[in-house]
């Protein structure tokens, strides 16, 4: 992918004004509205469910990036296409037949992305990956919104990106955790194409002018 994404993470939006805070996305130069739900199991943290992503859904007009931080997440595959996802995220830790997980997702018309936490090797995707259409890196232990970056992150794009290219593969690389403007570049330059951002964007005087900055930082 020649252009590189911005995909806001709702997390950092404020759940009192979620109609306000999706139509500044709209307008915004983000490309992505980027989805976290979590389960209160596979991370210590419960964040929202399915009818508050139908809300979103119905007022979204960018593609939707669904991260899901749950266990069993074959359960609800067709619910979160009939949601309105385009893209279903599934964690490789929650996955016991991730293959079949992969095929289920494109089945139901999505691209399929693998997150990975940061303790999981790169190379756990070597008989995967002609499979998988985004790999999402945990640049931050998930769970939470505005942690601070893990820096061995760029050794892991580095290493995706050398799998990607040995096995001929056209998987995007998503980095999800601590995005600023301080290492958004750095990121693109090591490999990335997408970049997920939450406390930097909403927690910014200007979330609208704070996405064209980090746009205009990834080219
Ligand atoms: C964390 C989530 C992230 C989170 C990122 O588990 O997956 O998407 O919203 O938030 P920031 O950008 O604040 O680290
Ligand atoms: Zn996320």
């Amino acid at each position: 992918m020649d252009k590189k994404c911005i995909a806001p993470s709702l997390l950092a939006a404020d759940f009192g004004n979620l109609q306000r805070d999706i139509e500044m996305v709209n307008r915004s130069d983000a490309d992505w509205f980027h989805i976290d739900i979590m389960d209160g199991v596979f991370v210590p943290n419960i964040s929202f469910g399915m009818p508050v992503l139908k809300a979103i859904t119905a007022h979204a007009t960018k593609t939707i990036d669904v991260h899901l931080m749950i266990v069993d997440p074959d359960r609800y595959i067709k619910t979160f296409a009939q949601l309105g996802a385009n893209n279903l995220t599934v964690h490789y830790e929650a996955c016991t037949h991730l293959h079949r997980t992969l095929q289920a997702i494109k089945d139901e018309g999505m691209a399929a992305g693998v997150a990975i936490n940061p303790h999981t090797n790169i190379s756990l995707l070597e008989d995967t990956i002609n499979d998988i259409d985004l790999v999402l890196i945990m640049s931050v232990n998930p769970g939470f919104g505005g942690q601070s970056f893990i820096e061995n992150t760029y050794d892991k794009i580095k290493a995706l990106k050398a799998l990607i290219n040995r096995k001929g593969a056209h998987t995007l690389i998503e980095i999800d955790g601590g995005v600023t403007s301080e290492n958004a570049k750095p990121l693109i330059d090591a490999g990335a194409d997408v970049l997920v951002a939450g406390s930097f964007i909403f927690k910014s005087d200007d979330p609208s002018k704070t996405i064209t900055e980090l746009k205009e930082l990834v080219g």
